[in-house]
């Protein structure tokens, strides 16, 4: 993913610079060169001998080596790096950063470097909700950097709420994105519209009927699309990832809405690719209050949902769909017949029998099946299957250029 990049990466001092050590070892297994800028208190959280060893590199933190007097350069260090990624970045760096100040290494190299610059937030959520982190991240967006989302969960204060530095694995993703989209705008004046993970049918206040569909797969194709240049409105239902960069997000819960979200964006849209695991019946009716139980069994009737696909496909024109179908077999025969029915341009095949696919897993194992017959993909990552997915998109196009 990035063969021969240079990564320049800057630790601050937070509980989650032990995070640092995982990511400089994925950017590693990813290709990528790496070297490593320091602030003097994140030597408190991890020390320089381990990021020195994982990163192959002598670590650096201050101007200039006092035994020798050998000078770091801050202007050779943002000159050497094709991207500069700041993680954890705490609220004072953040802070510093959006206003200029420039008292250590880490903030002159910022200040110096032409590159992409990313930076992962990590703090309380307190810290993180404040005023004045929220503008001066708006401040540096503004500016160009990057942020890499942070989740909601457990913080290291005990606390729950944003705020996490974003995952390790997420940053790579990220940062091989945004070092791809500098080269590919491909989908350039595009409007997709992405739909993403699971419905949430109501039953009563407190009961739901779902599946177990996280998401991952549609995000990852927002994010593609976002890369290659694309505008993407991605409707979502409930899910713990981040909003891919330069995705607008529609969150939904029920199908009703998820449809009422897709088909109004699909207005102004070019095409749409319906990855989300829609719920096929919902409850006839939603009880106002809780349903009390008894000794008794009870039955719940259910009432179809709409296809949003299949409305798609009725009023698509020139338009491009692609739908996704998950079977519990090979299902190739099944996946043709939706091909047909929701008038799709392609469908993406995916089988639980095969080990590494379907719902959660980072992998997936695809068949592209279009009118002209099928293509079998072998394992691998699901941001692999989105650049895949999205190749053909830029396919689709190229064949028929006045879509
Ligand atoms: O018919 P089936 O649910 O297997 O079709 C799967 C495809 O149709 C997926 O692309 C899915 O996102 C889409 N779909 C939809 N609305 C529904 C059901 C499925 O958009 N109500």
């Amino acid at each position: 993913m990035l063969q021969g990049k240079h990564i320049l990466l800057g630790v601050t001092g937070s509980i989650a610079a032990y995070k640092a050590a995982v990511l400089c070892r994925l950017l590693k297994a990813a290709g990528a060169e790496v070297k490593v800028v320091m602030t003097a208190t994140a030597k408190q959280f991890i020390t320089p001998l381990t990021m020195a060893t994982l990163s192959k590199n002598p670590i650096l933190v201050e101007f200039f080596n006092p035994e020798n007097g050998e000078w770091n350069s801050h202007i050779s260090l943002g000159e050497w790096a094709d991207c500069y990624l700041i993680a954890p970045a705490t609220a004072n760096t953040i802070a510093k950063m959006a206003t200029g100040v420039a008292d250590n290494l880490l903030l002159t190299t910022y200040l110096s470097a032409r590159c992409t610059t990313i930076v992962a937030p990590a703090m309380d959520c307190d810290m993180f909700a404040h005023i004045t982190t929220q503008t001066n991240l708006k401040t540096l967006q503004s500016h160009g950097v990057i942020i890499a989302d942070s989740p909601a969960g457990e913080l290291a204060s005990g606390l729950v709420g944003k705020g996490r530095m974003a995952e390790p694995e997420q940053i790579v993703e990220l940062v091989a994105q945004c070092l791809s989209s500098e080269k590919k705008k491909s989908l350039l004046a595009k409007h997709f519209v992405v739909t993403a993970g699971a419905t949430i049918e109501a039953i009563d206040p407190v009961r739901y009927i779902t599946n177990h569909s996280t998401g991952k797969m549609g995000y990852a194709i927002a994010a593609e699309l976002a890369t290659r240049g694309a505008k993407v409105t991605l409707v979502t239902g409930r899910t713990t990832l981040p909003t891919p960069q330069g995705v607008d997000r529609v969150d939904v819960l029920s199908a009703e809405q998820m449809y009422n979200a897709a088909v109004e964006a699909f207005t102004t849209a070019d095409g749409a690719i319906m990855c989300a695991a829609v719920a096929d019946y919902t409850p006839a009716t939603v009880a106002q209050q809780k349903i009390k139980k008894s000794d008794d069994d009870m039955s719940i009737p259910l009432v179809r949902t709409k296809d949003i696909a299949a409305a798609l496909g009725k009023i698509k024109g020139e338009r491009l769909l692609v739908g996704f179908a998950l079977e519990s077999d090979e299902g190739q025969q099944s996946a043709q017949s939706k091909l047909q029915r929701k008038n799709l341009d392609f469908i993406v095949l995916n089988s639980l029998t095969d080990k590494g696919a379907g719902f959660g897993v980072d992998t997936n194992k695809v068949t592209f099946i279009d009118h002209n017959g099928s293509t079998a993909l072998p394992l691998m990552s699901k941001v692999e299957v989105a650049a895949k997915i999205v190749d053909k998109i830029e396919e689709h196009y190229a064949l028929s250029p006045d879509c």
